[in-house]
């Protein structure tokens, strides 16, 4: 029995938990061009900070590749940029390029 309850909290743990880093990078052309690299992104840490029903499908599709993310919609307030988001004073603002992108020309 108690391997029983063992096993299925661990499975739940597993179905439970979201995947790990994703990387983003639809958008590569447009970010050669602007001289950033693409985000990594710590789906772990923000888990922490939200539930999962926070973010989707509201805010994002839990689907790799089905949000279309561009700074001008970050910047009018859709994705990253939502309410209570790196809009807001909740987190760091989207001015921070470096937080998010990887390979952030100097100076930026
Ligand atoms: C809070 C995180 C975050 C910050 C801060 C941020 N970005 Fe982004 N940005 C993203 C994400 C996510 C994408 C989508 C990447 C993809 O799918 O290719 C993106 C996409 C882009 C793109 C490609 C799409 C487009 O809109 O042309 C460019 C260029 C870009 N960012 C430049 C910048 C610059 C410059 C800054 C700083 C002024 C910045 N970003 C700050 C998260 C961020
Ligand atoms: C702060 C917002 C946020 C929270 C909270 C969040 N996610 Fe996500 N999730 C994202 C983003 C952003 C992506 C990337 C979507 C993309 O690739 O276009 C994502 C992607 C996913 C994917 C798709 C992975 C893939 O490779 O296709 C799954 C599944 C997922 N999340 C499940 C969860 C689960 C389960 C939870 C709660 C434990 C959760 N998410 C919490 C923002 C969040």
């Amino acid at each position: 029995m108690a391997v029983l309850l063992f096993l299925f909290l661990q499975a739940h743990a597993i179905y439970a938990a979201g995947p790990g880093d994703i990387r983003l990078d639809d958008k590569i052309e447009s970010l050669k061009k602007a001289g950033v690299g693409p985000v990594i992104y710590p789906h772990a840490a923000h888990e922490k900070l939200y539930k999962c029903a926070d973010c989707h499908p509201k805010i994002f599709k839990d689907k790799h590749g089905a949000n279309d993310i561009s700074m001008k919609r970050n910047m009018d307030g859709q994705f990253c940029g939502s309410p209570n988001c790196h809009n807001s004073p909740k987190a760091f603002p989207l001015y921070n390029c470096a937080r998010c992108h990887t390979n952030v020309r100097a100076a930026r």
